[in-house]
């Protein structure tokens, strides 16, 4: 398994900031285990995301690797999530808890306001899987996405909560998301 954790160490994008926006487009939604000093609902262009990264160390095993979000690139699309603002200090557990196969990465988000709106932008900070990564698992089927979704269980619990917990959350924001509903869609046949 890659380690990223020393790379991400060394991509210090925002270096002598006394604060960082963390863009959350998976777990870090509806699992905000580190100290923020301020959330608030935002979505980034240019993305989308998927299940198209395994999971060896928290939502499945080596054997029997689970399926978790990253973004592709995709011109005209934008992907809501969460953006939580905290001190610098918090990115290095984050390190070490996304450590198969996620880096840094810089990138404009649009904060949300309480109508579903974009109002004023910033720099912030995602954590990505790009598709060179070792753990990268990429397309398929829906059903078979679904299917190991279902089968998988990891050191972090069942892969199938983390689908579910992400589609909640997303349905509290107000979010579109077909692949994710979609996917959720076919869990419920498993
Ligand atoms: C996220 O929720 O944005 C996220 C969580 C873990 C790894 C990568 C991204």
């Amino acid at each position: 398994m890659l380690d990223t954790t020393a790379l991400n160490q060394q991509r210090n994008f925002f270096e002598g900031h006394a604060a960082i926006w963390l863009f959350g487009y998976g777990s870090l939604i509806w699992k905000a285990d580190f100290a923020y000093l301020e959330r608030r609902p935002a979505y980034i262009h240019g993305w989308e995301r998927r299940f198209w990264q395994g999971s060896h160390d928290h939502r499945g095993t080596p054997e029997a690797p689970g399926r978790v979000a990253t973004l592709i690139r995709a011109k005209d699309s934008i992907c809501h999530g969460m953006a939580y603002r905290i001190a610098p200090e918090v990115l290095a557990p984050l390190d070490v808890r996304e450590k198969n196969g996620y880096l840094r990465e810089k990138v404009p988000l649009t904060f949300m306001d309480e109508k579903g709106n974009g109002t004023e932008q910033s720099e912030g900070l995602i954590y990505l899987a790009s598709d060179d990564n070792p753990a990268f698992l990429g397309d398929a089927p829906l059903d078979e996405i679904a299917q190991q979704i279902a089968n998988a269980h990891g050191p972090s619990g069942p892969n199938r909560d983390y689908l579910v917990n992400l589609a909640v959350a997303l349905r509290e924001l107000g979010a579109k998301d077909a692949h994710i509903f979609a996917l959720e869609q076919q869990l419920s046949q498993f």
